[in-house]
């Protein structure tokens, strides 16, 4: 049975119909990947906590909450109280990541980590133990629709030697740029959670472009 998890990103849907968004890839897709940006910690701004919560009362699929904002140990908890399966903050806006990650697990989620392009993820391996899932962006955080970074995949391969020997249960997840092209080697590096905003919903056919991702990444 394969491992493997695509979160489709509503980055790149209709943000009038993000409950027909997430309609589209429910049955195909795993979680669905919700991009909250706040103008500070990215130059770009999107969603926040009252259209989370109404979106979680409008599809059956597992929120994969990404909050690319400057203060998480302010706000992410709150995402984990509105239903979020999953929540994810950067380490570079966080003092104490381990802190977070025990808040949001209290508050019901799995916590994540993500790691910009810009910061090399050695001196995050040990706080992994805190942590259900590792973020590696493919691309500079804050837009869709970006080419992705191949040689990125070097910090899944790092943490995904890391998580293999030190017998940890994670997941790594890439962000950025993942499609058709892409998909099968960061499958390679060692990621097994797949977030893809133009590739699905830039798609004529969302749900058949999931089932592509995930063929692709199942080799
Ligand atoms: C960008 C977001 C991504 C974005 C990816 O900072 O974190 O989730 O939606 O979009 P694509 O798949 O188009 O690169
Ligand atoms: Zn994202």
């Amino acid at each position: 049975m394969s491992n493997t998890v695509i979160a489709p990103s509503i980055l790149a849907a209709d943000f009038a119909r993000l409950a027909d968004s997430a309609a589209a890839v429910e049955g195909s897709a795993d979680w669905l990947h919700v991009d909250v940006m706040d103008y500070h910690f990215v130059p770009n701004l999107t969603i926040g906590l009252p259209v989370v919560q109404s979106l979680r009362k409008a599809t059956t699929l597992p929120f994969d909450c990404h909050l690319m904002i400057a203060d998480p140990a302010r706000w992410a908890a709150q995402y984990a109280e509105a239903g979020a399966y999953n929540v994810t903050f950067h380490a570079e806006a966080a003092t104490d990541p381990a802190a977070i990650a025990k808040d949001l697990r209290a508050a019901g989620s799995r916590a994540g980590l993500a790691i910009d392009r810009d910061t090399p993820v050695e001196g995050y391996l040990d706080l992994l133990p805190h942590f259900d899932l590792l973020l590696i962006m493919t691309i500079k955080a804050g837009f869709g629709g970006q080419a992705f970074i191949p040689e990125l995949l070097d910090k899944v391969r790092a943490a995904r030697r890391h998580i293999d020997t030190g017998h940890l249960e994670l997941r790594i997840e890439v962000d950025g740029g993942v499609a058709e092209d892409t998909i099968a080697a960061c499958a390679e590096a060692g990621a097994d959670t797949f977030v893809a905003g133009t590739a699905v919903f830039g798609a004529e056919d969302p749900a058949a472009a999931v089932r592509r991702l995930r063929a692709l990444a199942n080799g």
